[in-house]
């Protein structure tokens, strides 16, 4: 009874923070829209705090994924967000609770037990769980088929091979004999501003990037990813594994910060900020230059890897404490974007910027090449 009446406050709860939340957002209804796609929207959050001065609970982000040019009232603030996310996972893991005391066990599913023991004893080499889950995700969200993945390698100067744009904007890029062209263009105004609270710029308005978006996704697997990226300080051009769940594995390059790459990870039911960051050196400049980024995603290990050389290992066992590994498991995409950093102060200090939009009215950043290859564990490939 405590469970159900648990169950029904986190719904009503949940309700409440969506109607409060939905409130203000006027939906887009024609194609003048600006965007704000998901990557910047999980940026945001994770980069945000790198500013000491700027507290996740009270800096606004967009967190929708449309919002009118003129209507500047979609954000909600991060308390509100995480708020929802963690209402959600305990939700979702009491639903799953109660359906297992409830109901018998289904044979396909594993008892927490076991698979919790797995993923402490085995030290790693837990190759056997076709499950591809480990610790609370286990309870949360228990996958027993196969992804359906696709090997691909797509040429982006011939056309997109499959990949879409988040919102089916043709204006933010085109495909040259560089690959891909992806597009930051200008907001219609620009209006640099000052954070009252952290004394640091930002800009009223961001301007609008694309994302795209592969047809299928993948459970553990290999991507790389040939990108030359955008020049201009708060411009963040990035290729990241993105799950529906949230977990995410990223790099990120950065306008103004020539010879570096940024990865990053997020375990989707309990991101954190500022914390699975790195910083890694690139031979040459990231904007003149093509280089190649790799990410490498096991159930035991992510490695990414930049112009053939390892420059980073999160093991997943170093993720685990108190049986709950806080490591990406759940199939994701490969997401490509190019997104502005400048609508919020320590976002756009992170990203070195915001953007001087009076020197320029479009950014540009490109992608030549993408391989992917699908883990045959844990996929069905085609
Ligand atoms: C939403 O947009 C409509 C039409 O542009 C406008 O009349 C209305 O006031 C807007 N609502 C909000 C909450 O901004
Ligand atoms: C920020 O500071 C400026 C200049 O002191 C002031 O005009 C403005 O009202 C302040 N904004 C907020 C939100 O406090
Ligand atoms: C933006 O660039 C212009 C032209 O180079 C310059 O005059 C202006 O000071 C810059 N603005 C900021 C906020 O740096």
């Amino acid at each position: 009874m405590v469970l159900v009446r648990s169950t029904i406050f986190a719904l009503v709860t949940l309700q409440l923070l969506n109607s409060i939340n939905c409130a203000p957002v006027n939906q887009s209804t024609s194609g003048t829209t600006t965007q704000s796609n998901s990557i910047s929207t999980i940026k945001a959050i994770g980069t945000s705090t790198t500013t000491a001065t700027t507290s996740p609970l009270t800096s606004s982000k967009t967190t929708t994924t449309l919002s009118s040019s003129t209507s500047k009232t979609t954000s909600k603030n991060h308390f509100q967000v995480y708020l929802q996310v963690y209402l959600q996972v305990y939700l979702q893991g009491y639903l799953q609770v109660y359906f297992q005391t409830t109901a018998k066990s289904s044979p396909t599913e594993k008892p927490d037990a076991a698979t919790d023991k797995k993923t402490n004893a085995d030290d790693g080499k837990n190759t056997a769980d076709t499950s591809g889950t480990t610790g609370v995700a286990s309870r949360v969200s228990v996958s027993t088929s196969k992804t359906a993945c696709s090997n691909k390698k797509v040429d982006f100067t011939k056309n997109l091979g499959g990949w879409k744009e988040e919102y089916g904007s043709t204006n933010l890029y085109e495909i040259t004999s560089q690959g891909l062209r992806m597009k930051l263009l200008a907001p219609n105004e620009y209006i640099p501003k000052i954070d009252n609270s952290t004394g640091l710029p930002y800009n009223l308005y961001e301007g609008t990037g694309p994302t795209f978006n592969p047809p299928n996704y993948m459970q553990y697997g290999k991507f790389t990813a040939t990108i030359k990226a955008a020049p201009e300080g708060g411009a963040v051009t990035a290729i990241i594994l993105i799950a529906d769940n949230g977990d995410e594995i990223d790099y990120e390059l950065i306008g103004a910060d020539d010879q570096h790459a940024q990865t990053n990870y997020f375990w989707g039911q309990q991101p954190v900020v500022g914390v699975n960051g790195g910083i890694h050196d690139v031979s040459g400049s990231i904007y003149s230059q093509f280089h190649t980024y790799t990410i490498n995603w096991t159930p035991e290990k992510i490695d990414w890897i930049i112009d053939g050389e390892k420059v980073r290992t999160k093991n997943m066992k170093d993720t685990c404490s108190g049986g709950v590994c806080k490591y990406p498991t759940h199939p994701a995409r490969v997401q490509i974007g190019l997104w502005d950093g400048s609508r919020e102060s320590g976002t756009a200090e992170w990203a070195h910027g915001p953007i001087n939009w009076s020197k320029t009215k479009v950014i540009s950043s490109y992608i030549k090449e993408l391989t992917v290859e699908c883990n045959p564990e844990y996929n069905t490939i085609s």
